[in-house]
C-alpha cells in the first residue's frame, strides 16, 4: 500500500458508498413494492426455518446530534405504551401469515434506545414473542442499551425476559468531542452500566464507536479504544461517521468546520485499529472487533460469519423480520420497509386491519441473489474462490470478469491480491471492503452518490 501518500490514496477512495448491510441496498427500495409481497413472502418461509427477529424502537431520552438514525424523545410514557401496542399487533399481523411458534433463533431489539419503553410494555411485547413463536434455547436475545439513561430496574428485568447480550453506545470518551456532538457521558457512566448489566447476568456486552466525529484526533481515538478496551467488552463496532446532513438535519448543529478530512479518517480509523488489536482483540470484517472467544470471533474464524442490517452477526437465518417503524425485513425473495417514522407507521397500521405497515422494498433477481451471497462473503471472509462459487451457483464462466476488471487498481494498491480466480483482500484492504464489494455491484451507477455517506 502506498501508504507514503495517503492524500493520493484517499483522493481515489474518497467516494460515497453503501455500507453493503444488505444486496441490493436500501437505496434500490420503491414503492413497487408493497404490503401484498410482504404477505407473500411471509407465508412462503418454511415452517421449520428458524428466522431471526427484529424490533425497533425510535425513540431516545435525548438527542444525540452525530445520530444518522430516525429518532424522537417522546416525554409521554403513555405514548410510548402505545407504540409498544402497535409492536404487538405487528407481530399478530406477522404470525397470521407465518403461522404460530415458528423458530426463532436470533432476537434483536434496536433503535433509538429500545429501554425507553416502559418496563411493563417491554414485558408484554417479549410476552407476545414467546406465545408467537417458538425462542431457541440457545438464541441471542440482545438490546441496544444508552448507558447514560438505563433505568435502574432494567438490568435485572432485562436477565429475567431472556436476554443475553447487550450493545452499548459510547462513541468516544474525550470531552470536548462529547460536547460537539451532545453526548456527555463519563467513562465511569460505562463502567457502571456494564457492572450492572453483567451483575444482572446479561454477560456479553457490545460497545459502539464512532471515528470522524468533530474534534476527534489520532490520539484522542486511540485513548478511546484503549480505555474502553481495558472495561472489556466481548465485541466492538467502530462506525466512521457517517455524515449525511440532507436526511439528519441534526448534524448541522455540529462544529461542522472541525469534521475531520478524509486522510484524518483513514489514520483514525487505523489508531484505533492498531489500539484494539494490540488489546487482543480480532478484527471482523470491515468494522467489528471480536474477543476470541465470542461467538463472532469464532464465526469469523471458520467461515460462518453473516451480514445483516445491524452489521455482522452469527445468525445463518436467510428469513428477518422487522418489526416497527422503519424496519426493514429481508427474505430470499426481496426486502421490504416499513413506514419510517413512528407517526407514518402509526397511520397505517391503524387504517387498514390486519394490513401489514410496509411502504417500499425490493424484489431481488437471480443476478440479486448470487450477487448478495458474493458480497456477504467477501465482507466476513474477505476472500472468495470465484471458480467455486461459480461452479456452485451453475453460473457461465466469466460470469464476473468485468466486474473483477473493476478490481485492477486496488490490486495495485495491494488491497486485493488475485491469483486464478481466487479473489482474497489483504488486512490493509479491510478498510476498502466497501470498494471490493462495489465492484460487484451492478446496481452503483445507477444510484445516486448522495444517498451513501463516504467510504472511507
Ligand atoms: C441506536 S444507536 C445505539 C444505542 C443507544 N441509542 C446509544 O446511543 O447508546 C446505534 C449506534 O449507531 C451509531 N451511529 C449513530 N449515528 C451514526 C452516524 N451518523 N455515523 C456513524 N455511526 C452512527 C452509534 O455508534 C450508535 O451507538
Ligand atoms: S446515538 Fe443513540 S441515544 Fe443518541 S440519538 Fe442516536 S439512537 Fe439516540
Amino acid at each position: 500500500m502506498n501508504v507514503a501518500d495517503p492524500a493520493a490514496l484517499v483522493a481515489r477512495y474518497a467516494r460515497n458508498l453503501p455500507r453493503y448491510t444488505s444486496y441490493p441496498t436500501a437505496a434500490q427500495f420503491t414503492d413497487a413494492v408493497g404490503p401484498d409481497d410482504a404477505r407473500d413472502w411471509l407465508r412462503a418461509v418454511p415452517a421449520g426455518d428458524a428466522l431471526s427477529l427484529y424490533l425497533h424502537v425510535p425513540f431516545c431520552d435525548t438527542l444525540c446530534r452525530f445520530c444518522g438514525c430516525n429518532t424522537a424523545v417522546l416525554r409521554s410514557a403513555d405514548a410510548r405504551a402505545a407504540y409498544a401496542a402497535l409492536l404487538i399487533e405487528e407481530l399478530r399481523r406477522v404470525t397470521e401469515q407465518l403461522g404460530a411458534g415458528h423458530p426463532v433463533s436470533h432476537l434483536q431489539w434496536g433503535g433509538g434506545t429500545p429501554t425507553t419503553l416502559p418496563v411493563g410494555t417491554l414485558r408484554q411485547v417479549m410476552q407476545t414473542i414467546r406465545n408467537s413463536f417458538t425462542l431457541l434455547p440457545d438464541a441471542e436475545i440482545s438490546i441496544e442499551i444508552d448507558p447514560r439513561h438505563l433505568p435502574a430496574q432494567y438490568p435485572a428485568v432485562l436477565h429475567e425476559l431472556g436476554f443475553n447480550r447487550a450493545s452499548l453506545g459510547v462513541q468516544d470518551i474525550d470531552p470536548t468531542v462529547q460536547e460537539a456532538c451532545g453526548r456527555i457521558q463519563s467513562l465511569e457512566q460505562t463502567r457502571t452500566c456494564i457492572d450492572a448489566l453483567r451483575g444482572a447476568g446479561i454477560r456479553a456486552i457490545n460497545i459502539d464507536l464512532i471515528y470522524g466525529l468533530p474534534r476527534q484526533s489520532v490520539r484522542g481515538v486511540r485513548d478511546t479504544a484503549t480505555a474502553i478496551a481495558a472495561l472489556s467488552p466481548d465485541r466492538l463496532a467502530v462506525f466512521g461517521y457517517a455524515h449525511v446532513p440532507w436526511k439528519q438535519k441534526r448534524q448541522n448543529l455540529m462544529p461542522t468546520g472541525e469534521l475531520p478530512d478524509a486522510i484524518a479518517r483513514f489514520e483514525q480509523r487505523a489508531a484505533i485499529n492498531d489500539a484494539l488489536c494490540a488489546a487482543g482483540y480480532l478484527p471482523v470484517g470491515l468494522d467489528h472487533y471480536s474477543h476470541h472467544a465470542d461467538p463472532m470471533g469464532i464465526a469469523a474464524r471458520n467461515g460462518t460469519l453473516h451480514r445483516n442490517f445491524q452489521g455482522y452477526t452469527t445468525d445463518p437465518a436467510t428469513t428477518l423480520i422487522g418489526v416497527g417503524a422503519s424496519a426493514i425485513s429481508s427474505f430470499p425473495q426481496g426486502m421490504t420497509q416499513n413506514a419510517v417514522s413512528a407517526a407514518a407507521y402509526a397511520r397505517l397500521m391503524g387504517e387498514t386491519p390486519d394490513r401489514l405497515p410496509v411502504v417500499r422494498g425490493v424484489r431481488r433477481t437471480d443476478d440479486d441473489r448470487v450477487r448478495a451471497e458474493l458480497i456477504e462473503r467477501l465482507m466476513c471472509d474477505m476472500e472468495i474462490d470465484l471458480g467455486a462459487f461459480i461452479a456452485r451457483h451453475g453460473l457461465r464462466a466469466g460470469y464476473f470478469s468485468d466486474d473483477m476488471r473493476k478490481l485492477s487498481g486496488l490490486e495495485t494498491d495491494g488491497f486485493v491480491i488475485i491469483s486464478g480466480q481466487r479473489l482474497h483482500v489483504t488486512e490493509a484492504g479491510r478498510a476498502f471492503l466497501r470498494h471490493v464489494a462495489a465492484a460487484f455491484d451492478h446496481h452503483l451507477e445507477m444510484d445516486m452518490p448522495q444517498r451513501h455517506a463516504s467510504g472511507i
